[in-house]
């Protein structure tokens, strides 16, 4: 797969890794990076030798926000006219697992892209927070509401409003992320979950991350119809018969993902 500019990638062992490439400027979210961004995730959604992505910055930042150049000076029609966060609706669609691998800075658009992302591995050095209210603005690209699902209301209050960081510590604690790892480690245990993950039966993999985020969206009965109807369908699988006869015949069960 060609790595971009902006975005360097590499495929091992089922995992795709994307790194966001703007080291001078702590990875700040520009336009053109994320549609790279969000063109590479989708090619990899339909890639059958990818099973889970891992998304990653670098040590001092995973990204410290949108990019308030490129937005300095724009008018509300600038910004609905360029569709500014349009990206983020994207990464929503992707039915592969992604995995946020953070360290340093995970600020406003960064944050906001993590939270996107469906699980967060954060190093020791983690800081993330909402910092658009310095701005005169607020988060606008699922901020206030991921956040708050993740944190509560309290704590989202304090860090829209008041600017208040998190450090890794606060946000494991906080349910913002999986877990915390030391700096040398994050992306390797990012990785080896990514791989963990990518080795399992890839229609279940599918069907379980849409039901869990179905949840999000609808009523607890709504959603466990859904889910219900899911789980019956994947009997049509013969990854389900593959699964259950390596069960009782005591081997590893070799999946097809069909
Ligand atoms: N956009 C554009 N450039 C940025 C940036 C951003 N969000 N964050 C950092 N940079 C640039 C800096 O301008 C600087 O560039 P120069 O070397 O050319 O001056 C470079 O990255 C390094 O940054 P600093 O010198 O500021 O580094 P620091 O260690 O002193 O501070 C920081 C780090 C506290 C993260 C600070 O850079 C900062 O506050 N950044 C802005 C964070 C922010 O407000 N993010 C929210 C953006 S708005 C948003 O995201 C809206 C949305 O919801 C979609």
């Amino acid at each position: 797969m060609a790595s971009t500019k902006l975005i360097l990638s590499e495929i091992n062992d089922g995992v795709a890794l994307l790194r966001i490439n703007r080291p001078k400027a702590l990875n700040a979210l520009n336009s053109p990076l994320m549609h790279e961004l969000m063109d590479l995730l989708e090619t990899l959604d339909t890639d059958k030798s990818v099973g889970t992505v891992v998304l990653t910055g670098d040590e001092r930042a995973f990204a410290a926000g949108a990019d308030i150049n490129e937005m300095a000076d724009a008018s509300s029609t600038d910004m609905l006219l360029r569709g500014h966060i349009s990206p983020y609706d994207r990464i929503q669609k992707i039915s592969k697992p992604v995995i946020a691998a953070v360290s340093g800075w995970c600020l406003g658009g960064g944050n906001e892209l993590a939270m996107s992302c469906d699980m967060i591995v954060a190093s020791e050095t983690a800081k993330f927070g909402q910092p658009e209210i310095k701005l005169g603005v607020i988060p606008g690209a699922g901020g206030t509401q991921r956040l708050t699902k993740a944190v509560g209301k309290v704590v989202a209050m304090e860090m829209v409003l008041n600017d208040r960081t998190l450090d890794a510590e606060e946000a494991l604690a906080y349910g913002l992320v999986n877990r915390v790892v030391p700096v040398e480690r994050y992306l390797e245990e990012a990785l080896e979950l990514a791989k963990s993950i990518a080795a399992r039966a890839p229609l279940a993999t599918r069907m379980g991350k849409e039901a869990i985020n179905r949840s999000f969206e609808t009523h607890l009965s709504d959603g466990i119809a859904e889910e219900r109807q899911s789980f019956y369908f994947l009997f049509s699988s013969e990854d389900q018969k593959e699964g259950m006869r390596a069960f009782s015949e005591k081997r590893k069960p070799k999946w097809k993902g069909k």
